[in-house]
Protein backbone atom coordinates (compact mmCIF):
# COMPACT_ATOMS: atom_id res chain seq x y z
CA UNK A 1 0.00 0.00 0.00
CA UNK A 2 0.93 3.20 -0.70
CA UNK A 3 1.05 5.71 2.18
CA UNK A 4 0.25 9.44 1.28
CA UNK A 5 1.33 12.04 3.82
CA UNK A 6 -0.34 15.34 3.85
CA UNK A 7 0.34 18.32 5.98
CA UNK A 8 -1.05 20.97 7.65
CA UNK A 9 -0.34 23.93 8.51
CA UNK A 10 -1.33 24.82 11.83
CA UNK A 11 -1.81 28.71 10.94
CA UNK A 12 -3.88 27.99 8.35
CA UNK A 13 -5.92 25.27 8.89
CA UNK A 14 -8.82 24.81 5.68
CA UNK A 15 -11.83 22.35 5.73
CA UNK A 16 -10.68 20.64 1.96
CA UNK A 17 -7.42 19.56 3.82
CA UNK A 18 -9.27 16.96 5.55
CA UNK A 19 -11.65 15.97 2.43
CA UNK A 20 -9.50 13.12 1.42
CA UNK A 21 -8.33 11.64 4.61
CA UNK A 22 -11.98 11.80 5.45
CA UNK A 23 -12.66 9.82 2.40
CA UNK A 24 -10.39 7.45 3.56
CA UNK A 25 -11.82 7.08 6.74
CA UNK A 26 -15.77 7.06 5.32
CA UNK A 27 -14.37 3.53 3.14
CA UNK A 28 -13.31 1.85 6.23
CA UNK A 29 -8.82 3.20 5.91
CA UNK A 30 -6.61 4.16 8.04
CA UNK A 31 -5.00 7.60 8.82
CA UNK A 32 -2.64 8.28 11.33
CA UNK A 33 -3.12 12.41 12.52
CA UNK A 34 -1.81 14.22 15.42
CA UNK A 35 -3.58 14.78 18.46
CA UNK A 36 -2.55 17.38 21.70
CA UNK A 37 -1.27 13.63 23.22
CA UNK A 38 0.57 11.67 20.68
CA UNK A 39 -0.21 10.71 17.04
CA UNK A 40 -3.42 8.36 16.62
CA UNK A 41 -4.00 5.62 14.03
CA UNK A 42 -7.54 6.23 12.94
CA UNK A 43 -10.37 4.33 11.61
CA UNK A 44 -14.44 4.20 11.84
CA UNK A 45 -15.24 3.47 15.20
CA UNK A 46 -18.48 2.02 14.57
CA UNK A 47 -17.18 -0.17 11.81
CA UNK A 48 -16.02 -3.75 13.07
CA UNK A 49 -13.73 -4.59 9.40
CA UNK A 50 -12.10 -0.71 10.42
CA UNK A 51 -11.18 -1.63 14.30
CA UNK A 52 -9.52 -4.82 12.43
CA UNK A 53 -7.26 -3.01 10.33
CA UNK A 54 -5.85 -0.86 13.30
CA UNK A 55 -4.73 -4.09 14.40
CA UNK A 56 -3.41 -5.63 11.60
CA UNK A 57 -1.58 -2.30 11.10
CA UNK A 58 0.20 -1.99 14.45
CA UNK A 59 0.60 -5.96 14.84
CA UNK A 60 -1.25 -5.11 18.23
CA UNK A 61 -3.15 -8.14 20.25
CA UNK A 62 -6.80 -8.00 19.24
CA UNK A 63 -7.87 -8.09 23.11
CA UNK A 64 -6.52 -4.41 23.66
CA UNK A 65 -9.21 -2.74 23.18
CA UNK A 66 -9.27 1.62 21.41
CA UNK A 67 -10.09 4.54 22.78
CA UNK A 68 -13.01 6.16 20.96
CA UNK A 69 -12.30 10.14 19.78
CA UNK A 70 -14.89 12.59 19.76
CA UNK A 71 -15.81 15.82 19.05
CA UNK A 72 -18.86 16.66 20.67
CA UNK A 73 -20.02 15.92 24.36
CA UNK A 74 -23.45 14.43 22.75
CA UNK A 75 -21.44 11.46 21.17
CA UNK A 76 -21.36 10.40 24.56
CA UNK A 77 -24.90 9.20 24.81
CA UNK A 78 -24.40 7.47 21.60
CA UNK A 79 -21.06 5.55 22.35
CA UNK A 80 -22.41 4.78 26.61
CA UNK A 81 -25.70 3.35 27.90
CA UNK A 82 -25.19 5.20 30.43
CA UNK A 83 -23.57 8.70 31.39
CA UNK A 84 -22.97 9.00 35.12
CA UNK A 85 -23.37 12.49 36.79
CA UNK A 86 -19.01 11.82 36.71
CA UNK A 87 -18.90 11.35 33.46
CA UNK A 88 -20.55 14.84 32.85
CA UNK A 89 -18.73 16.59 35.41
CA UNK A 90 -15.28 15.42 34.20
CA UNK A 91 -15.77 16.19 31.02
CA UNK A 92 -17.01 20.02 31.70
CA UNK A 93 -13.96 20.54 33.32
CA UNK A 94 -11.17 18.22 31.44
CA UNK A 95 -12.77 18.23 27.39
CA UNK A 96 -11.52 19.00 25.33
CA UNK A 97 -8.38 17.96 26.64
CA UNK A 98 -6.18 14.43 27.05
CA UNK A 99 -8.30 12.78 29.62
CA UNK A 100 -10.12 9.12 28.77
CA UNK A 101 -13.18 7.98 30.46
CA UNK A 102 -14.33 4.67 30.52
CA UNK A 103 -17.85 3.91 30.79
CA UNK A 104 -20.54 0.82 29.72
CA UNK A 105 -20.79 0.65 26.18
CA UNK A 106 -23.88 0.94 24.20
CA UNK A 107 -24.61 -1.49 21.71
CA UNK A 108 -23.70 0.31 18.74
CA UNK A 109 -19.83 0.11 19.37
CA UNK A 110 -18.46 -3.13 18.28
CA UNK A 111 -16.63 -5.75 19.91
CA UNK A 112 -13.68 -4.93 17.32
CA UNK A 113 -13.35 -1.74 18.80
CA UNK A 114 -13.51 -2.31 22.80
CA UNK A 115 -11.17 -5.77 22.29
CA UNK A 116 -14.66 -7.54 23.45
CA UNK A 117 -14.99 -5.38 26.93
CA UNK A 118 -18.55 -4.42 27.73
CA UNK A 119 -17.20 -0.64 28.18
CA UNK A 120 -15.84 1.68 26.55
CA UNK A 121 -12.70 4.44 26.35
CA UNK A 122 -14.00 7.69 24.78
CA UNK A 123 -12.18 10.68 24.17
CA UNK A 124 -12.59 14.28 23.21
CA UNK A 125 -9.16 15.78 22.17
CA UNK A 126 -8.06 19.55 22.10
CA UNK A 127 -6.04 19.36 18.97
CA UNK A 128 -7.32 21.84 16.22
CA UNK A 129 -6.67 18.74 13.55
CA UNK A 130 -7.42 16.04 15.18
CA UNK A 131 -11.50 17.61 16.09
CA UNK A 132 -11.60 18.99 12.52
CA UNK A 133 -10.65 15.55 11.23
CA UNK A 134 -13.83 13.72 13.83
CA UNK A 135 -15.97 16.67 12.97
CA UNK A 136 -15.75 16.75 8.73
CA UNK A 137 -15.75 13.26 9.03
CA UNK A 138 -18.55 12.55 10.67
CA UNK A 139 -17.73 9.48 12.30
CA UNK A 140 -16.74 8.33 15.71
CA UNK A 141 -12.94 7.99 15.56
CA UNK A 142 -11.21 4.38 16.76
CA UNK A 143 -7.16 5.33 17.42
CA UNK A 144 -4.61 3.69 19.46
CA UNK A 145 -1.29 5.36 19.57
CA UNK A 146 0.08 5.50 15.68
CA UNK A 147 3.43 3.36 16.60
CA UNK A 148 3.81 -0.53 16.10
CA UNK A 149 3.08 -2.27 18.85
CA UNK A 150 5.41 -2.22 21.30
CA UNK A 151 7.73 0.68 20.59
CA UNK A 152 7.67 3.95 22.01
CA UNK A 153 4.61 6.13 20.83
CA UNK A 154 4.54 8.72 17.78
CA UNK A 155 4.63 12.41 18.71
CA UNK A 156 5.92 13.45 15.56
CA UNK A 157 4.82 12.16 11.50
CA UNK A 158 7.92 11.09 11.03
CA UNK A 159 7.44 8.86 13.46
CA UNK A 160 4.56 7.45 12.07
CA UNK A 161 6.39 6.88 8.46
CA UNK A 162 9.25 5.16 10.76
CA UNK A 163 6.60 2.06 12.20
CA UNK A 164 3.53 2.45 9.71
CA UNK A 165 4.55 3.23 6.05
CA UNK A 166 3.04 0.90 3.45
CA UNK A 167 0.45 -0.14 6.42
CA UNK A 168 -1.74 2.53 6.44
CA UNK A 169 -3.37 4.84 3.26
CA UNK A 170 -2.36 8.24 5.22
CA UNK A 171 -0.72 10.25 7.45
CA UNK A 172 -1.73 13.74 8.62
CA UNK A 173 1.56 15.81 9.12
CA UNK A 174 0.64 18.50 12.02
CA UNK A 175 4.45 18.56 13.57
CA UNK A 176 5.27 17.65 16.85
CA UNK A 177 2.79 17.04 19.00
CA UNK A 178 1.84 19.20 21.92
CA UNK A 179 1.91 17.05 25.43
CA UNK A 180 4.06 13.69 24.23
CA UNK A 181 2.20 11.15 26.67
CA UNK A 182 -0.64 9.91 25.99
CA UNK A 183 -4.01 10.42 27.70
CA UNK A 184 -5.01 10.54 31.46
CA UNK A 185 -7.29 6.97 31.75
CA UNK A 186 -10.25 7.43 34.30
CA UNK A 187 -12.48 4.64 34.72
CA UNK A 188 -16.34 5.86 35.65
CA UNK A 189 -17.92 2.43 34.74
CA UNK A 190 -17.64 1.02 38.38
CA UNK A 191 -18.27 2.11 42.10
CA UNK A 192 -15.36 3.76 42.70
CA UNK A 193 -13.52 6.23 39.77
CA UNK A 194 -10.12 4.64 38.92
CA UNK A 195 -7.09 6.42 37.33
CA UNK A 196 -5.90 3.02 34.60
CA UNK A 197 -3.58 5.30 33.20
CA UNK A 198 -1.52 8.14 34.08
CA UNK A 199 -0.87 11.16 31.95
CA UNK A 200 -0.69 14.97 31.68
CA UNK A 201 -4.15 15.19 33.99
CA UNK A 202 -3.16 14.13 37.60
CA UNK A 203 -4.72 12.46 40.29
CA UNK A 204 -4.96 15.83 41.94
CA UNK A 205 -6.40 17.45 38.83
CA UNK A 206 -9.33 14.71 38.78
CA UNK A 207 -10.05 15.19 42.59
CA UNK A 208 -11.26 18.64 41.84
CA UNK A 209 -14.12 16.62 40.32
CA UNK A 210 -13.50 13.48 41.25
CA UNK A 211 -12.94 13.50 45.29
CA UNK A 212 -12.60 9.51 45.67
CA UNK A 213 -10.63 8.67 42.72
CA UNK A 214 -8.04 6.30 43.68
CA UNK A 215 -5.15 4.66 41.19
CA UNK A 216 -5.52 1.30 39.99
CA UNK A 217 -3.03 -0.07 42.09
CA UNK A 218 -1.16 -1.29 38.84
CA UNK A 219 -0.15 1.84 37.93
CA UNK A 220 1.97 2.57 40.70
CA UNK A 221 4.05 -0.92 40.16
CA UNK A 222 8.15 -0.19 40.20
CA UNK A 223 9.45 -3.41 40.42
CA UNK A 224 9.29 -6.41 38.49
CA UNK A 225 8.50 -8.86 40.95
CA UNK A 226 5.10 -7.08 41.69
CA UNK A 227 2.39 -8.93 39.49
CA UNK A 228 -0.94 -6.65 39.87
CA UNK A 229 -2.44 -7.10 36.76
CA UNK A 230 -3.46 -4.05 35.34
CA UNK A 231 -6.89 -3.17 34.42
CA UNK A 232 -6.36 -1.11 31.04
CA UNK A 233 -5.62 -4.42 29.13
CA UNK A 234 -2.84 -2.48 26.77
CA UNK A 235 -0.78 -1.87 29.88
CA UNK A 236 0.03 -5.26 30.56
CA UNK A 237 2.14 -5.59 27.41
CA UNK A 238 5.83 -4.97 27.01
CA UNK A 239 5.50 -1.18 25.90
CA UNK A 240 7.92 1.75 24.84
CA UNK A 241 11.44 -0.27 25.14
CA UNK A 242 13.66 0.88 23.51
CA UNK A 243 15.89 -2.28 21.44
CA UNK A 244 18.68 -1.86 23.69
CA UNK A 245 18.49 -2.76 27.54
CA UNK A 246 17.41 0.27 29.61
CA UNK A 247 17.91 0.72 33.26
CA UNK A 248 17.00 3.77 35.31
CA UNK A 249 19.11 5.15 37.92
CA UNK A 250 17.34 6.87 40.94
CA UNK A 251 18.87 8.46 44.27
CA UNK A 252 21.34 11.49 44.88
CA UNK A 253 21.80 13.22 41.60
CA UNK A 254 25.60 13.18 41.56
CA UNK A 255 25.88 9.30 42.79
CA UNK A 256 23.41 8.59 40.09
CA UNK A 257 26.25 10.20 37.91
CA UNK A 258 29.12 8.28 39.25
CA UNK A 259 27.70 5.27 38.88
CA UNK A 260 26.05 5.60 35.17
CA UNK A 261 29.75 7.17 34.01
CA UNK A 262 31.04 3.76 36.10
CA UNK A 263 28.84 1.36 34.61
CA UNK A 264 29.11 3.19 31.38
CA UNK A 265 32.54 2.80 31.14
CA UNK A 266 32.93 -0.82 32.13
CA UNK A 267 30.32 -1.40 29.64
CA UNK A 268 32.82 0.58 27.02
CA UNK A 269 35.47 -1.25 27.76
CA UNK A 270 33.98 -4.55 27.44
CA UNK A 271 33.45 -2.76 23.38
CA UNK A 272 29.22 -2.54 23.99
CA UNK A 273 27.54 0.30 22.52
CA UNK A 274 26.47 2.62 25.29
CA UNK A 275 23.80 5.17 25.60
CA UNK A 276 22.86 7.55 28.70
CA UNK A 277 19.85 9.29 28.61
CA UNK A 278 20.48 12.72 30.22
CA UNK A 279 19.21 16.47 30.59
CA UNK A 280 20.47 19.57 29.87
CA UNK A 281 21.89 20.24 33.02
CA UNK A 282 23.80 17.05 33.49
CA UNK A 283 24.78 15.54 29.68
CA UNK A 284 27.91 17.19 30.50
CA UNK A 285 29.13 15.21 33.15
CA UNK A 286 28.93 11.78 31.56
CA UNK A 287 32.33 10.87 30.42
CA UNK A 288 31.17 7.52 28.22
CA UNK A 289 28.93 5.97 25.82
CA UNK A 290 26.41 8.80 23.58
CA UNK A 291 24.58 10.93 25.69
CA UNK A 292 21.37 12.22 24.83
CA UNK A 293 19.59 15.02 26.73
CA UNK A 294 15.81 14.61 27.02
CA UNK A 295 15.40 18.45 28.01
CA UNK A 296 16.03 20.78 30.79
CA UNK A 297 15.06 18.75 34.36
CA UNK A 298 13.49 21.96 35.56
CA UNK A 299 10.98 21.89 33.14
CA UNK A 300 9.22 18.49 33.32
CA UNK A 301 6.70 19.31 30.19
CA UNK A 302 9.45 19.44 28.16
CA UNK A 303 10.94 15.79 29.65
CA UNK A 304 7.18 14.53 28.82
CA UNK A 305 7.29 16.17 25.26
CA UNK A 306 10.72 14.65 24.26
CA UNK A 307 10.63 11.15 26.00
CA UNK A 308 9.28 9.21 22.95
CA UNK A 309 11.26 10.73 20.14
CA UNK A 310 15.10 9.92 23.00
CA UNK A 311 13.79 6.19 23.66
CA UNK A 312 13.21 6.15 19.52
CA UNK A 313 16.86 8.52 18.85
CA UNK A 314 18.35 5.25 20.82
CA UNK A 315 17.06 2.61 18.75
CA UNK A 316 18.26 4.94 15.94
CA UNK A 317 22.16 4.83 16.89
CA UNK A 318 21.90 0.85 17.22
CA UNK A 319 22.90 1.02 21.05
CA UNK A 320 22.59 -1.58 23.26
CA UNK A 321 22.71 -0.44 26.80
CA UNK A 322 21.55 2.45 27.83
CA UNK A 323 21.20 4.09 31.48
CA UNK A 324 18.85 7.00 32.52
CA UNK A 325 18.20 9.30 35.16
CA UNK A 326 14.87 9.25 37.17
CA UNK A 327 11.87 11.38 36.66
CA UNK A 328 10.19 10.69 39.68
CA UNK A 329 9.49 13.88 40.82
CA UNK A 330 6.79 17.44 40.19
CA UNK A 331 3.65 17.09 38.94
CA UNK A 332 4.21 14.58 35.82
CA UNK A 333 6.81 12.51 37.68
CA UNK A 334 4.30 9.57 37.94
CA UNK A 335 3.29 10.09 34.10
CA UNK A 336 6.74 10.18 33.06
CA UNK A 337 7.77 7.41 35.27
CA UNK A 338 5.20 4.87 34.48
CA UNK A 339 6.52 4.74 30.52
CA UNK A 340 9.80 4.91 31.41
CA UNK A 341 9.62 2.03 33.97
CA UNK A 342 8.05 0.18 31.45
CA UNK A 343 9.93 1.10 28.78
CA UNK A 344 13.04 -0.57 31.31
CA UNK A 345 10.92 -3.81 31.99
CA UNK A 346 11.06 -1.89 35.33
CA UNK A 347 14.99 -2.33 35.75
CA UNK A 348 15.26 0.69 38.51
CA UNK A 349 18.34 0.70 40.46
CA UNK A 350 18.25 2.81 43.45
CA UNK A 351 21.64 4.37 44.02
CA UNK A 352 22.86 5.15 47.31
O1 LIG B 1 -3.63 10.03 24.31
C1 LIG B 1 -4.16 8.99 23.96
O2 LIG B 1 -4.97 8.40 24.67
C2 LIG B 1 -3.77 8.42 22.57
C3 LIG B 1 -4.28 9.42 21.53
C4 LIG B 1 -4.12 8.91 20.13
O3 LIG B 1 -5.60 9.77 21.80
N1 LIG B 1 -4.30 7.12 22.40
C5 LIG B 1 -3.80 6.04 23.05
O4 LIG B 1 -4.38 4.83 22.69
O5 LIG B 1 -2.92 6.11 23.87
P1 LIG B 1 -3.70 3.43 23.02
O6 LIG B 1 -4.53 2.44 22.30
O7 LIG B 1 -2.27 3.46 22.71
O8 LIG B 1 -3.94 3.25 24.55
C6 LIG B 1 -5.25 3.02 25.02
C7 LIG B 1 -5.21 2.37 26.36
C8 LIG B 1 -4.77 0.92 26.29
O9 LIG B 1 -3.93 0.65 27.41
C9 LIG B 1 -6.10 0.18 26.41
O10 LIG B 1 -5.96 -1.10 26.97
C10 LIG B 1 -6.91 1.10 27.30
O11 LIG B 1 -6.56 2.37 26.85
N2 LIG B 1 -8.37 0.94 27.12
C11 LIG B 1 -9.10 1.20 26.02
N3 LIG B 1 -10.39 0.86 26.22
C12 LIG B 1 -10.47 0.39 27.47
C13 LIG B 1 -11.55 -0.12 28.27
N4 LIG B 1 -12.78 -0.23 27.80
N5 LIG B 1 -11.26 -0.54 29.53
C14 LIG B 1 -9.99 -0.45 30.02
N6 LIG B 1 -8.95 0.04 29.33
C15 LIG B 1 -9.18 0.44 28.07
MG1 LIG C 1 -0.35 2.95 22.76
Amino acid sequence: MNTSVIKIDRNNIKDEDFSEACSVLKRGGLVAFPTETVYGLGADALSESAAKKIYAAKGRPSDNPLIVHIADIKALYELASEVPESALKTAEKFWPGPLTMILKKSEKVPDGTTGGLKTVAVRMPSDEIARKLIALSGLYIAAPSANASGRPSTTTAEHCVEDLSGKIEMIIDGGAVMIGIESTIVDLSGDKPEILRPGFITIDDLKTVLPDVVYDPAVLKTKPSDNTVARAPGMKYRHYAPKGELTIFEGEPFAVIDRINSEAKQRTEEGAKVGILATDETRDKYLFGKVISIGRRENEEEIAAHLFAVLRSFDDEGLEYIYSESFSHGRLGQSIMNRLLKAAGYKLLDVK
